[in-house]
């Protein structure tokens, strides 16, 4: 059967950044993001007898790195569906891949869910995360709805993401700005690796329980400065671990650092906003959506951002009728 799925990417409030079982990919400690409405993935997948191998396009493309990784991952369902048949995917994503707006996290969860469906399955909202958590494994939280929470979990059926609050509980929006089209030169998997050189990566983890209790606190009642300055330290503290790595890790532009200072400077002529980044050049801005318009004509009169795209917290992965092919 022919299944067609949409997944939203997502940002992290509380990073994922290390891993306890690189294989398993199962995290460090827990962390939280929110699912964002605008940076999608669509992808239909065809598991049929039809088909002599796997024919996967993603974006009009067929990168090898990244079609052995579906391909893996399509090994991963065929042995849960006990099926042999090969499939087709065809993928797209409505925002660049492989910058640093984790194409990833969307892309292997909408893949998860057209995927097992197609091959004849019915999972759990909790099987589907986990499913998902092994082919990226911030892909996890694009299952569930809403602002998530994956727990790092003792192995793989007990690390998964679950909504903490559903898409319509805060009127938050992350305004990404696209700073490049460059894509990382460093991937996320490996980035990864490298944690636990840092010296800072120990004095992190010493305190990040602490921090995940208090970001959820702030999000449930919806205390939006405390929340907004407890996830940019957050983000920095990720971006120090990075720099002190062996080798190190820089993904920022100096574009980058540039609409950080503005960012900074906004807020101390009183808009309420935040920035957050992850492993790429591109920045989010959190802030809430009664400013969303003057956000964007601060965003749209500054040259060096090449792309402005806004986001509200969005549905996790779900079934669409408009199939790609
Ligand atoms: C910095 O989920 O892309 O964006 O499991 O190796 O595929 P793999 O990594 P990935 O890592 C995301 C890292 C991050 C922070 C985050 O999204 O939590």
């Amino acid at each position: 059967m022919k299944v067609t799925a949409i997944a939203p990417s997502n940002i992290a409030f509380i990073k994922y950044w290390g891993k306890k079982d690189a294989a398993l990919r199962l995290p460090t400690h827990d962390n939280i993001s929110m699912n964002l409405s605008n940076l999608l993935t669509t992808t239909t997948v065809h598991f049929d007898q039809i088909y002599k191998k796997d024919d996967i396009v993603i974006d009009g493309e067929q990168k090898e790195k990244d079609i052995a990784k579906v391909i893996a991952h399509l090994e991963r369902i065929r042995k849960k569906a006990n099926i042999k048949s090969y499939a087709k995917v065809l993928s797209k994503n409505n925002f660049p891949s492989s910058t640093g707006l984790s194409s990833s996290a969307s892309g292997f969860a909408a893949l998860t869910l057209a995927g097992t469906v197609s091959a004849g399955l019915t999972l759990t909202e909790k099987n589907l995360s986990i499913l998902a958590r092994l082919g990226s494994g911030s892909a996890c939280r694009s299952i569930p709805s809403g602002i998530v929470e994956w727990k790092e979990g003792i192995d793989s059926d007990s690390s998964y993401a679950v909504s903490l609050f559903s898409e319509s509980h805060w009127d938050i929006i992350d305004v990404v700005a696209v700073m490049s089209n460059e894509k990382k030169s460093v991937p996320t998997t490996e980035g990864h690796e490298r944690a636990q050189s840092s010296i800072f990566y120990e004095t992190r983890l010493k305190k990040i329980k602490k921090k995940i209790e208090i970001c959820k606190q702030y999000i449930k009642k919806k205390q939006f400065n405390k929340f907004g300055e407890l996830i940019e330290a957050e983000a920095l503290e990720m971006h120090a671990v990075m720099i002190t790595s062996h080798p190190p890790l820089l993904y920022w532009l100096p574009t980058t650092l540039i609409l950080m200072k503005r960012v900074m400077q906004w807020r101390n002529e009183g808009l309420a906003c935040y920035f957050t980044i992850n492993t790429g050049q591109d920045i989010h801005i959190i802030c809430q959506k009664k400013d969303e318009k003057i956000m964007l004509n601060k965003l749209h009169s500054m040259n060096e951002i090449r792309k402005v795209i806004v986001n509200y917290p969005a549905e996790g992965a779900h079934i669409t009728d408009n199939h790609l092919f």
